[in-house]
């Protein structure tokens, strides 16, 4: 399973790189707000930061707007894939990005038909938001292990992109599923490394190296 990091900050996302798996990065304006700076700034650093992909989420609704906006950020660096919201004009516009060579994450996706309708239109990625549905009363998981089951069965080229996670074991559940890809908040990335046991174990190894004579 490929990991990114879901956010838009440079210093968090060098961090993780220093590991050498960091796969790519989502973010989206939210992330990028509390940045408090220029979102093409933000894109083009990050791209420099992170060779894998990185998700730069379009703001237009319309078909028409949405089109020349995509080109745009296609535009910013060879490593953006543009995010486009799983909607009826996003749906054409993931249509016309796929046929015109963009690579297109399709965000805000909360049901595995939708899964099946942006898997059709040719999305690169399809981003289902696990915690928001956790959050709404359902079971984000199963929502994942539906897409990963439709796009096996018929061979759908379209990565899976765990998003919207909140805790470890959403990353676990993710790999089990069959999830390509999971995209984790820099806390979630910390807590998935760290053990208490580890660092337990590590400390009485310590403690007791320093009681072998030299
Ligand atoms: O990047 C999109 C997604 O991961 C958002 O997560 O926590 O705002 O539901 P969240």
């Amino acid at each position: 399973m490929k990991i990114f990091l879901d956010t838009a900050n440079v210093g968090e996302i060098k961090e993780a790189a220093k590991l050498g798996f960091l796969d790519g990065v989502t973010t989206n304006p939210t992330l990028i707000a509390k940045e408090k700076r220029k979102f093409e700034d933000a894109i083009r650093e990050i791209c420099e930061v992170c060779a894998g992909p990185v998700s730069a989420e379009c703001i237009t609704e319309r078909f028409e707007d949405l089109m020349p906006e995509a080109r745009r950020l296609a535009k910013l660096a060879s490593n953006v894939v543009v995010k486009i919201p799983l909607t009826r004009e996003g749906l054409k516009a993931v249509r016309a990005c796929s046929q015109e060579g963009i690579k297109v994450n399709v965000t805000l996706c909360f049901s595995a038909n939708q899964a099946l309708f942006a898997a059709k239109a040719g999305a690169t990625f399809i981003s289902p938001f696990i915690g928001r549905l956790d959050d709404a009363g359902h079971e984000g998981m199963q929502v994942i292990r539906d897409i990963v089951q439709i796009y096996r069965n018929y061979a759908f080229k379209t990565e899976v992109l765990t998003a919207s996670i909140r805790h470890p074991l959403h990353v676990l559940e993710a790999a089990k599923a069959g999830s390509h890809v999971a995209t984790l908040p820099f806390a979630v990335f910390e807590k998935v490394i760290a053990h208490p046991l580890t660092d337990a174990g590590v400390a009485k190894f310590l403690e007791d190296y320093r009681k072998i004579p030299r």
